[in-house]
């Protein structure tokens, strides 16, 4: 049976894809910067019943800032999965800030890469995140892989962020780089943020409203990581978005109505006052991205939630 060795598989998508690989019959190695932690997590959720890994999950340790690896991990990996990186929603931007976003991204990429260089291996693919921030703002057609980076801070962590693991290519690794768009799961992420202040009633929309948010179900992004894995012939950048992409005003009024019924009030919140709440990182929910999906369809893949309400039924409950 192929191992998959996932970098940052503790996180929000992580998680979710170690079980997902799991179920597929994959075994997986977590690698971490904290494995315990990690390890003693996953099992108070197989006690609970919630996860089953039956031996096939092992957990890993590396120290991205010493530049140490266990070689066991790269020694007894056929894939690895790149996701590793400091979260670029989970704080206010600042210099320091931003640096720890990009460097976390790069040098985590530098340490694969010299691992893979210096340990024997079987490491058939890499398949690296990267992420949808790479363009816009939209200007006319949908963005495709051969657009160029975006100007603004997430354009360039994204271009970094691909240029670090570019030499697993050279070295004759399939090297997949997915660029992920905004992950709708109930775990976390962007739509529980969208989903606090529906508890009060009240359906924000922010900025004009008229912003394009490019989404992709977890159950989706699971399944597309698989399918690179087992697809020999894909190599370099995929989208990974759900072929029909909302603005934020449809996105949280579906929302609204799924969890409130007809009980929610629309609120706008102007540009002007999230750029002061959230500072730069107010782009995050600001710009407008449209982005196609027809590239990794091409290659066979077909969404299960193509459309949002679809996905929002599958994700939500009345309240
Ligand atoms: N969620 C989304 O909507 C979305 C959209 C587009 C792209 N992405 C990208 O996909 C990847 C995974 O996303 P996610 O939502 O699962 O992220 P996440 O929940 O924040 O998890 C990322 C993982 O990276 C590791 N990490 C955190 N800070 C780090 C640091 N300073 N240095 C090295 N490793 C660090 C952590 O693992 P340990 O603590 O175990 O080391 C963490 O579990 C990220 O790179 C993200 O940018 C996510």
């Amino acid at each position: 049976m192929q191992t998959v060795l996932i970098t940052g598989g503790t996180g929000l998508i992580g998680t979710a894809l170690s079980r997902y690989l799991l179920e597929e019959g994959y075994h997986v190695i977590i690698l971490s910067r904290n494995p315990k932690e990690t390890a003693a997590r996953h099992r108070v959720a197989s006690a609970q019943n919630a996860f089953r890994p039956s031996g096939r999950l092992m957990h890993s340790r590396w120290d991205i800032q010493r530049m140490i690896i266990d070689p066991m991990a790269i020694q007894e990996a056929d894939y690895v999965i790149h996701l590793a990186g400091a979260g670029v929603a989970d704080k206010r931007w600042n210099h320091a800030r931003k640096q720890e976003i990009l460097v976390s991204r790069t040098r985590s990429s530098e340490l694969l890469v010299q691992s893979l260089q210096r340990y024997t291996n079987k490491v058939r693919t890499v398949i690296s995140a990267s992420a949808i921030g790479w363009y816009g703002p939209d200007q006319g057609s949908p963005f495709v892989e051969t657009d160029p980076a975006s100007q603004d801070f997430l354009g360039q962590t994204c271009l970094q962020w691909e240029q670090s693991i570019e030499p697993c290519a050279a070295m004759g690794k399939r090297l997949v780089k997915l660029r992920l768009g905004i992950v709708l799961t109930t775990e976390g992420g962007a739509l529980r943020a969208f989903r606090q202040p529906l508890y009060l009633g009240v359906a924000p929309i922010l900025g004009s409203g008229r912003q394009m948010i490019s989404w992709v179900h977890i159950s989706d992004l699971c399944k597309a990581f698989g399918h690179a894995l087992e697809k020999e012939s894909m190599q370099g950048a995929y989208n990974v978005t759900a072929p029909q992409p909302v603005d934020n005003q449809t996105l949280m009024l579906s929302l609204a109505r799924a969890v409130c019924g007809r009980r929610y009030l629309p609120m706008h919140v102007p540009s002007w006052a999230l750029r002061w709440l959230m500072g730069e990182m107010s782009v995050e929910v600001l710009k407008s991205a449209t982005v196609s999906s027809h590239k990794l369809e091409a290659t066979g893949f077909a969404f299960q939630f193509a459309d949002l309400d679809s996905a929002i039924r599958s994700l939500t409950k009345p309240c």
